[in-house]
Formats: structure tokens, C-alpha cells, sequence
């Protein structure tokens, strides 16, 4: 069974993320083949500065690897490193009409909100369905709002299968993880480096500190009793502690005597515990660039090997040759 996903390039990632999309990713790796990569192309559709795309690109490869993306057992790449990708996001184009793009509601809200509409962003769902059947991918792990890309995604191949009289394409399925909650920001709504409101996985300790020092709670003071269950810290805590270590810390809000301030400092030490296994090997990648490129040029490779066969079949399929 192969498993397919691609990770927009967005920079610093934050511990929303990381629970909601990368560690699951990154366990997905031991339910089937996994072919994970950096959708460089489509963040083209938001950034337009070539140093941030760089940079991005390189720190995505980085915390994918520190966290434990294992470039052996699966398959690590930049999509623009794999150009068949483009080729086959041309031939679908002549099988999707204009109407499913303009139902597509990421294209919708962008607009909405004020994004400018171009080609780029309009045709954003083929190129995403030229990642997926390109690679014959069976399962798609996605957030909500991706799920009817993927929908797309089967729309556009079963054209082609019909049209060609062919099973040519693998008609993937989404996989939405439900019980990934939404993890709360330090404001209490919901986490997004669009709000302001993260906690950094990766970065200084005197930022992180300060991300969480920030949390807001009300204003009870040291000597009053405080209630954890609708408390913004209590809730990130859950996400590090084991349920004895939650329990004394339902006491101590339970208890007079200590204040906030107390509680945010253990939630901070949880979180530098948690991720400091990791942080040896960023380190080591953020100082050896050279060596993240070669283990993504072997990733490319692998994908390239894969991704020129099955273009090879279209072309012979559809009258390219
Ligand atoms: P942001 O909202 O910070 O811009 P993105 O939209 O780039 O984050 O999300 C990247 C991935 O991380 C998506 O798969 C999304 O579902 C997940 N994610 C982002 N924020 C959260 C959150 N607060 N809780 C759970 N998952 C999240
Ligand atoms: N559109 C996805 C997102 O923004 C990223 C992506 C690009 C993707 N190509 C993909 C996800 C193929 C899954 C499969 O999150």
C-alpha cells in the first residue's frame, strides 16, 4: 500500500503542526510505503521571495529528517526535483473542466480573503492530483480542507481512465485522521502561525519561553483555587504529560498557593523535554546543508525511478511517443 503526502515549505513549525500533521506522518512511515515530500511548486502559489523559499524548503527537509523521516525506508523528496510531475499536470489539465475548479473551495476562500486569483492558484488542485497519480498513491493522509482536492483527484483519473479505456490511474483515497484534535493556540483558538498565537517546536529557548509565558488564563491570584478544565495551559499540557503527571497537576490547581506562572514553567519544561531528543540531530543537519542535499538528491532519485516509468506508460497510453 503506498502512502502519499506533500508538506507545503512553511518555515518555523509549531507545535500545532507537529501533532496535527507531521508526527503522524512521520508514524505512517511503519502502516505502508511512504512517499513524503516538500511541495515546492505549490508554495509558489503564496511565496514570491526566493530566499524564503529557499530557506523554507531547506529547514521542511531538516525537521522532517530530525524527527525521524528515514530516507531509506521511505521516499524523501523536493517535489521540484522530479519534473515528470509537471508533465503529467499538463496532460491532466485537458481532463478537468473548468466547473470542478471553480467548485473548489481552498480556491474560493483564498479568493475570498483577498489572495489574487491567477492560473497558479486556480489550477492548484491538478498539480496536487498530478502528485498523487503520478505515484499510484492508494492512501492520501490530509487536514479537512484537502479532502476535496483529493475528491478532485479521483474525479480527473477516472476521466482518463475512460477516456483511454484504461485502468491508467490508481484512484487514491483520503485518510482524515479524527481524532487529531485542533491544537489550542496561546489565546485558546486554534493554533496557526496566521494568528499569532504558536508556540515554536524549533526555535531559541528564550522564544519558546516566551510563547508560553504568554498563554492567557484569567487573573486569579497565588492564594486563590483554580479550575485546570478550561484552562489554556491545562490543554497544552495534555499534549506532554502521562495521565499521573496530569493529575498532580489537576491538584495543584486544586490547591491554593501556586500561581499560573508555576504552571507555565512546568508545561515549558515538558515541552523542552519533549523535543530535545531531536534538537541534537537538527543541529547536526543545520550545520551540514551539504549533507541534507544528498539525502535529498537520493530521495529525488528514488522518486525520479518511479515517477519516469509510470510517465512512460501515459505517454505509450495517450499518443506521446
Ligand atoms: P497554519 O494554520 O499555522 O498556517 P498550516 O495551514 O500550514 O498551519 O497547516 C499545516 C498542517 O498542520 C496541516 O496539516 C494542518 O492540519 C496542521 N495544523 C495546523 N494547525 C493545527 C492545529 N492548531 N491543530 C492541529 N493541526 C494543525
Ligand atoms: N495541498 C497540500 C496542503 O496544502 C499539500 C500537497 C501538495 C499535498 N500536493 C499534495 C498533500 C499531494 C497531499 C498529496 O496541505
Amino acid at each position: 500500500m503506498r502512502i502519499l503526502s506533500g508538506i507545503q515549505p512553511s518555515g518555523t513549525i509549531h507545535i500545532g503542526n507537529y501533532f496535527g500533521m507531521v508526527k503522524k506522518m512521520i508514524e505512517s512511515q511503519n502502516d505502508g510505503e511512504l512517499f513524503a515530500f516538500i511541495a515546492s511548486y505549490h508554495a509558489l502559489t503564496s511565496v514570491k521571495d526566493k530566499a524564503v523559499l529557499e530557506q523554507n524548503t531547506f529547514e521542511a527537509a531538516v525537521n522532517f529528517l530530525a524527527l525521524g523521516m528515514d530516507p531509506e525506508k521511505s521516499t524523501f523528496w523536493v517535489q521540484h526535483d522530479v519534473k515528470e510531475v509537471l508533465e503529467l499536470y499538463w496532460v491532466l489539465s485537458n481532463h478537468t473542466s473548468m466547473g470542478l475548479l471553480e467548485r473548489a473551495h481552498s480556491y474560493k476562500d483564498k479568493t475570498a480573503r483577498g489572495i489574487q486569483a491567477n492560473h497558479g492558484l486556480f489550477s492548484y488542485p491538478v498539480l496536487m492530483a498530478a502528485d498523487i497519480l503520478l505515484f499510484d498513491s492508494n492512501i492520501v493522509p490530509v487536514g479537512k480542507d484537502q479532502i476535496q482536492h483529493v475528491e478532485m483527484t479521483r474525479d480527473i483519473a477516472t476521466s482518463i481512465n475512460h477516456a483511454y479505456k484504461q485502468e491508467l490511474f490508481v484512484l487514491p483515497q483520503s485518510k482524515v485522521d479524527e481524532d487529531v484534535a485542533t491544537v489550542p493556540g496561546t489565546d485558546g483558538a486554534k493554533m496557526s502561525k496566521s494568528y499569532g498565537n504558536t508556540i515554536d517546536m524549533f526555535n531559541t529557548k528564550k522564544k519558546i519561553k516566551k510563547q508560553v509565558m504568554g498563554i492567557v488564563t484569567d487573573s486569579k491570584e497565588l492564594d486563590e483555587v483554580k479550575e485546570w478544565q478550561n484552562c489554556n495551559i491545562y490543554k497544552l499540557s495534555e499534549l506532554f504529560m502521562n495521565e499521573n503527571e496530569l493529575k498532580d497537576l489537576q491538584k495543584r490547581y486544586e490547591t491554593a498557593g501556586e500561581g499560573y506562572g508555576h504552571f507555565k514553567l512546568t508545561l515549558l519544561d515538558k515541552i523542552n523535554e519533549h523535543f530535545a531528543p531531536y534538537e541534537e540531530r537538527r543541529v547536526h543537519l543545520l550545520e551540514n546543508p551539504k549533507e541534507v542535499h544528498e539525502i535529498l538528491a537520493y530521495g529525488a532519485s528514488k522518486a525520479s525511478k518511479i515517477a519516469g516509468e509510470k510517465m512512460k506508460i501515459i505517454r505509450d497510453a495517450i499518443g506521446l511517443i
